[in-house]
Order: structure tokens, then C-alpha cells, then sequence
């Protein structure tokens, strides 16, 4: 797989330890990111991962024109099979020849909240915010739409009355980290049917 990240990449190490294990079924070819002090390069190179700084460009949460032909053909010429953005803060269109055309049903996000709850920014935040008792993460599909396709995985936490931003975010954190890399198992293991809005085989 092709890994995308912008950020700090604990669940990019998170997965990457777990492909070290002889029978997981999956390794990460390349990591790419947009920021280049994110995190997630020295966790490749320490992994001996190759990987790529794209330059998407000034405007926050989008990729400028070439950006992601760019991150499509790095994912091409690695021969992956699937794409995980794991903190990826880039939305892709859904154009011909994008990513997401290229790699369709092949292309896995993990957020940090119980979809359809809370999409975009700051989820923590919002699920903090409004009240909620229990938060979580999401592993889904990615498609056309924001935070909005078909769910692969959930995982749930508690809120407690003393959580802040930071001590909710590390519950969910530690979810994300074994959702995200159960998905990708399951998917490298061929057993995942996407019907309609449901994935089944999970
Ligand atoms: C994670 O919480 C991930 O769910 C979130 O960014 C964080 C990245 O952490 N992604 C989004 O909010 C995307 N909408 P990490 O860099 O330590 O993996």
C-alpha cells in the first residue's frame, strides 16, 4: 500500500510496525506527504519506507493541478494495491484520472470520529463540544464526498467528564491505531465486499 500523511503519523508507525509481522498480509510501499515537516518522514526512514514530499500547494485542504497526477503516479510505479490516508488533510476530487478514479474502492481513510458524526476538522473537538458520551474512530471507503463513505470499521470510546481535546484525542488515538490497521488486514485478505453503502466481511 501507499500511505498518505501530513502530520505527526502515529497511525502511519502503528501500521507499519504491524507490517513487520511475517503474517500480516500487507507492507507499505511509500509514504507521501504534503508538509515537510510532518512527522511521518522520520518514521519512514526509520522504517527504511521510501518517501516523497509532494508539493500540493498554498491552498489549505486541496491539491493545486499536477499535485495529485503526481501522487498517482507514485502510487502506480509502487504497484499498491490500495492507498491509506491516515491524517491526510487534502481532500481529493473525484476526477478522471484522480485518485480516487484510478484507485476506486481501493482508496481507505481513518477519522477520528463515529461517522456520520462530526466530519472535517477538529472531530474531537466537535464530539467534545456537543456533549456526546461516547466518541470514536471511523475507517471507511473513500469517495467523492467528505468523511462520507462507506464504513469499514468502527470503534468506540467513552467521554469522560474530565477529558480535554488532548486526553479524548489519545483515546481515540489508540482506537484509530488498531482499526486502521485491522481494515487494512482484512482488505489484504480479500474479504471485504463493499454492497451499496455497506461493507460486509468485517
Ligand atoms: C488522526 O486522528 C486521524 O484520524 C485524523 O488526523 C489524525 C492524524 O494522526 N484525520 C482526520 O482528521 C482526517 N479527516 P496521526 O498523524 O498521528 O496518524
Amino acid at each position: 500500500m501507499a500511505v498518505l500523511a501530513s502530520g505527526r503519523g502515529s497511525n502511519f508507525r502503528a501500521l507499519a510496525k504491524r507490517c513487520q509481522d511475517e503474517t500480516f498480509p500487507a507492507e507499505v510501499a511509500c509514504l507521501m506527504t504534503d508538509n515537510r515537516s510532518a512527522g511521518a518522514i522520520e518514521i519512514a526512514a526509520g522504517f527504511g519506507i521510501a518517501w516523497h514530499l509532494v508539493d500540493a500547494g498554498e491552498k489549505r485542504g486541496r491539491l493545486q493541478p499536477g499535485a495529485e497526477s503526481e501522487i498517482v503516479a507514485r502510487c502506480e510505479s509502487a504497484r499498491a494495491d490500495l492507498i491509506l490516508l491516515a491524517g491526510f488533510m487534502r481532500i481529493l476530487e473525484d476526477a478522471p484520472g484522480g485518485l480516487l478514479d484510478r484507485f476506486r474502492g481501493r482508496v481507505i481513510n481513518v477519522h477520528p470520529s463515529l461517522l456520520p458524526s462530526f466530519k472535517g476538522l477538529h472531530a474531537q473537538r466537535q464530539a467534545l463540544e456537543y456533549g456526546v458520551k461516547v466518541a470514536g474512530c471511523s475507517v471507511h471507503f473513500v469517495d467523492a464526498s467528505v468523511d462520507g463513505g462507506p464504513i469499514i470499521l468502527q470503534s468506540a470510546v467513552p467521554v469522560r467528564d474530565d477529558d480535554d481535546v488532548e486526553s479524548l484525542g489519545a483515546r481515540i488515538l489508540e482506537a484509530e491505531h488498531r482499526a486502521v490497521t485491522r481494515a487494512v488486514e482484512l482488505f489484504a485478505r480479500g474479504q471485504l465486499r463493499i454492497e451499496g453503502r455497506r461493507v460486509l466481511g468485517t
